[in-house]
């Protein structure tokens, strides 16, 4: 069977192979360099949904195709949803993961309610419609980074149902039960009834 391809609007090496692993079994996801375009794409919207479809519509401009793009992130309830949108640039614009995670558990060293949740918006492009698919997460912040898979806020996310964080689970159990693989899910059930 010939897989149709399907362009996936992100640079991130590990979103992409999370990506990978949850839809290969029905297309053949390209990232943003298969395509040659190179153009950075400012997420200036103040929500998921907002800088996924500026993901979306950025290559939709560039190549008219079957696209989709995610935009995600972790939000904490002890403070009020931050770092949400931010996520990636919470201890500045060229933060790494590491000084991300400093922060946080800088920010919440004296904190008990440790509540937490990962969100994704998937925003698709399909038949000349724009669709969106909400997956999300429960879980808690450890107090201490641990484990080494994964990327971002994995070493201090703990999911519900589960005393490891995920960059301790790996990315099988991740897969299964991530903010990600749930809007994939809706994603693959829309393209299933519909394509
Ligand atoms: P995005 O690429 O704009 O969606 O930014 C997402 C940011 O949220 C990432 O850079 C991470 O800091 C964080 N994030 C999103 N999904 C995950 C995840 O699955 N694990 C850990 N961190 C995540």
């Amino acid at each position: 069977m010939v897989k149709k391809k399907i362009i996936f609007a992100s640079n991130n090496a590990h979103k992409l192979n999370e990506i990978n692993a949850l839809l290969s079994n029905n297309f053949e996801v390209v990232g943003l360099k298969d395509v040659n375009y190179t153009t950075e794409i400012i997420e200036s919207g103040n929500t998921f949904h907002e800088n996924s479809f500026i993901k979306t519509s950025a290559i939709v401009d560039f190549l008219n195709s079957f696209c989709f793009s995610d935009d995600s992130g972790l939000e904490v309830e002890c403070l009020n949803g931050q770092p949400g949108v931010y996520s990636a640039r919470f201890a500045g614009e060229k933060a790494s993961d590491y000084d991300n995670i400093n922060l946080l558990l800088q920010k919440m060293a004296n904190e008990t309610n440790r509540n937490a949740q990962f969100k994704t918006v998937i925003c698709l492009y399909f038949n000349n419609k724009y669709h969106y698919f909400e997956g999300f997460v429960k879980g808690q912040i450890a107090m201490e980074s641990r484990g080494v898979n994964g990327f971002g806020y994995d070493p201090v996310f703990i999911p519900e149902g589960f005393e490891n964080t995920f960059a301790e689970l790996g990315a099988e159990i991740k897969n299964k039960i991530s903010h990600r693989a749930m809007a994939i899910q809706k994603l693959v059930k829309f393209l299933n009834e519909n394509d």
